[in-house]
């Protein structure tokens, strides 16, 4: 063992954990110690699926093949540290594309078998949760989470990230930045729309045309309470388009986004006065959008509950998030996965991470 590598145990004795991300067209790599973020080092193959509107998988996962080794190198390097200093590794083991997915299970499993290091299959969208504690501290004791991105608008009450996760509601159709991106591409904006429409908003007037909110009738408020639907809305804005082709684009992205983020933070703090939990951690690409930060955080006030969002650069997928929970469950003293695991496209939000069986 060199000098180096005794002060670092001296000076730090937390895990050093290895996350690998690889879900969709981002191949992350990041090692983290308890909450700090050593190292993180993001690869995304987005140009080349812009031209198709759209992710093809087949195109992701010849990019992790990619991309692996040379992220893997810039993760170490950022972080000052070698393989031989990894404790644990963590991977997205789902929910994603199956074939990406696949890239970075097999690449972790390599890692772990060769270096002797327990590896965690975790779940990429608690992940996006998880992130928050590298920047604001260990996460609440009890939260709400609300995970929003391109495929994902969930509600889940945590009660303890590495063991109890209830999954209040999500969307019963599309998710959040998945109804922005389908309106981008109504308003012929480039992919993906989300960021595009959400600009656009900001300098429209979200009252001069009004949409209807999701599973807003009578009849689905209660059976409903934590769930989300966008496409009856996407329909509104499309037929409203056909309709009215002389209105205002800016008005129309800040009709729909107001429709949006209306039931996004109406039920994020309706769960979070339910559930009894003073704090609303939120997740995903989607935390990028300017309209939700900001009415997510006024209801939140109005309600005495408090409000923790990563900085974007968490937000969207990275490593830094696998890692994160990783060093939780390793904090938890959890067994690691067996190594017969594979991806698992839709996995259970309830699931942290692929425990052994019988647990
Ligand atoms: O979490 P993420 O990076 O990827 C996954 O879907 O897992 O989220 C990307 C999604 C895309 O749909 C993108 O259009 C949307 O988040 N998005 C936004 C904004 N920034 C990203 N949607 C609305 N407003 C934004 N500012
Ligand atoms: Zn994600």
């Amino acid at each position: 063992m060199t000098n180096t590598e005794v002060s670092t145990i001296r000076d730090e004795p937390l895990p050093l954990i290895l996350g690998i991300e690889s879900t969709c067209d981002e191949t992350g790599i990041a090692l983290v110690r308890g909450t700090s973020l050593l190292g993180d080092v993001v690869a995304t193959s987005m140009e080349q699926h812009v031209r198709y509107g759209g992710i093809i998988p087949e195109i992701a996962s010849r990019a992790h093949l990619e991309s692996f080794m040379p992220t893997l190198d810039a993760a170490l390097a950022a972080a000052g540290v070698t393989l031989g200093d990894v404790d644990a590794i963590a991977c997205a083991a789902g929910p994603g594309l199956v074939g990406s997915l696949t890239v970075g299970i097999s690449a972790a499993k390599g890692l772990a078998a060769s270096l002797g290091t327990p590896l965690y299959g975790v779940n990429h969208v608690i992940g996006h949760l998880a992130v928050d504690g590298l920047e604001h501290g260990p996460l609440p004791e009890r939260f709400i989470g609300l995970v929003a991105s391109g495929g994902h608008s969930n509600l889940l009450l945590i009660e303890d990230i590495a063991t109890s996760i209830t999954e209040l509601g999500g969307t019963l159709d599309d998710a959040a930045g998945e109804a922005f991106d389908k309106i981008g591409r109504l308003m012929g904006l480039p992919y993906p729309g989300g960021p595009h429409v959400d600009r656009l908003a900001q300098k429209g007037d979200r009252e001069a045309v009004v949409f209807p909110r999701g599973l807003a009738a009578a009849k689905d408020r209660e059976r409903y309470r934590y769930d989300f639907s966008f496409s009856g809305l996407k329909t509104a804005v499309s037929r409203h388009l056909s309709a009215h082709p002389e209105s205002e684009h800016a008005d129309v992205a800040a009709g729909f986004s107001e429709s949006v983020n209306d039931s996004l933070t109406a039920k994020a703090v309706a769960a979070a006065v339910d559930n009894d939990c003073e704090w609303i951690v939120v997740g995903g690409g989607f935390a990028a959008n300017s309209r939700l930060r900001e009415l997510l955080q006024q209801r939140a006030d109005a309600a005495g509950k408090q409000v923790r969002i990563p900085p974007l650069r968490l937000c969207t997928d990275n490593g830094a998030q696998i890692a994160a929970l990783g060093a939780c469950l390793v904090a938890a003293d959890l067994p690691p996965s067996p190594l017969d695991f594979g991806p698992i496209s839709s996995m259970s939000l309830a699931r942290p991470y692929l425990a052994p069986p019988n647990r």
